[in-house]
């Protein structure tokens, strides 16, 4: 099947790919050059802010089923200029749910627990989003510009992604285990409830919603477990065995340009019905990130 991955070069995507490359036709779409160790997938440097890019490299590979991770996820940085999260995070979701709808695709489009205005959660697909901020409010959109003009198509969820995966980004979770190795502090919000999500369970749920299911609306898939940070944080320091100090914080003590939701997290319940790989449990997801962890040169 010809399979295409947006946002191939991030955490998510990079992972989507990994795991399809070999058993599927793969085109990896990226802006700028590819990053990704190499392998048996095509790449397209394709910009989803530029509102044609994306959609013509799709309809040039004939794409069968499209996996659409891109996005602006600097949450921050969104709010900062929020005409380019709306150029990337909502034109770049129209752009790639176009050309799905004029290939009869499938898509399945990665969204975030950011929808949520994160005053009651944990949330599950029938809560009403509210959500706040550039970021939140252009991933929405593009949750609407998917499901709209992509008929059949599926929104995924996740939440606080990470990966131990050589190359893969700096996260939450890669900074505790770095700044605790070197035997400094590490700040963690003590107010925030999430649902951590390990980008391979997170990509391994998602392609099986692209390709293994018929599933259209929206789906939580993040990690099973809803916690907060320090209590994430410190799961971490155990199983990687390190004994620093993790300092709580609150998140109105700290100066963040965007809002961030506080009683937060994803109910999985749905996923975990649905799909054969279930939403990992917290500490099951750290062992995994461990191992990933351990083979970095
Ligand atoms: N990371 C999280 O904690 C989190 C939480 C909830 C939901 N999500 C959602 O999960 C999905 C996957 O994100 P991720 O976690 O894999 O984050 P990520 O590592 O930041 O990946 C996003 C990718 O999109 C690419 N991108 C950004 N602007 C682009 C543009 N104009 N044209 C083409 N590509 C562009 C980025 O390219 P560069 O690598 O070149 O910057 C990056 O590779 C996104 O829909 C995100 O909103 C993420």
């Amino acid at each position: 099947m010809r399979v295409a991955v947006t946002g191939a070069n991030g955490l998510l995507g990079g992972e989507a790919v990994a795991q399809l490359a070999g058993r599927h036709q793969v085109l990896a779409l990226g802006r700028g050059p590819c990053r990704l160790s190499p392998g048996p997938f095509a790449w397209a440097d394709a910009d989803l802010g530029d509102g044609s890019s994306a959609e013509r490299a799709l309809l040039a590979f004939r794409a069968e089923a499209v996996l659409h991770a891109g996005a602006l996820t600097d949450v921050d940085g969104c709010e900062r200029d929020p005409e380019a999260a709306w150029r990337v995070n909502v034109g770049g979701t129209e752009q790639v749910a176009r050309a799905c709808r004029r290939l009869s695709a499938r898509l399945v489009a990665v969204s975030t627990d950011y929808v949520f205005d994160g005053e009651a959660g944990p949330y599950g697909e029938d809560d009403v989003p509210n959500p706040r901020g550039a970021y939140a409010r252009t991933k929405r959109c593009g949750e609407e510009a998917a499901l709209l003009l992509a008929p059949g198509a599926a929104v995924a969820r996740v939440a606080v992604v990470y990966s131990g995966r050589p190359g893969a980004k700096p996260t939450f979770a890669t900074r505790v285990v770095e700044k605790l190795s070197r035997g400094e502090p590490v700040k963690a919000f003590s107010d925030q409830l999430v649902s951590p999500t390990l980008a391979a369970n997170g990509a391994a749920m998602c392609l099986e919603l692209l390709l293994e299911t018929r599933h259209a609306g929206v789906l939580h898939a993040s990690g099973a477990t809803v916690l907060d940070r320090v209590d994430f944080a410190r799961r971490l320091a155990r199983r990687f065995g390190l004994a620093g100090e993790i300092v709580p914080v609150r998140t109105a003590e700290v100066k963040l340009l965007a809002p961030r939701p506080l009683r937060g997290g994803l109910r999985v319940d749905r996923a975990a019905a649905l799909l054969r790989n279930r939403p990992l449990p917290v500490d099951e997801a750290i062992e995994r990130f461990h191992a990933e962890w351990r083979r970095r040169p």
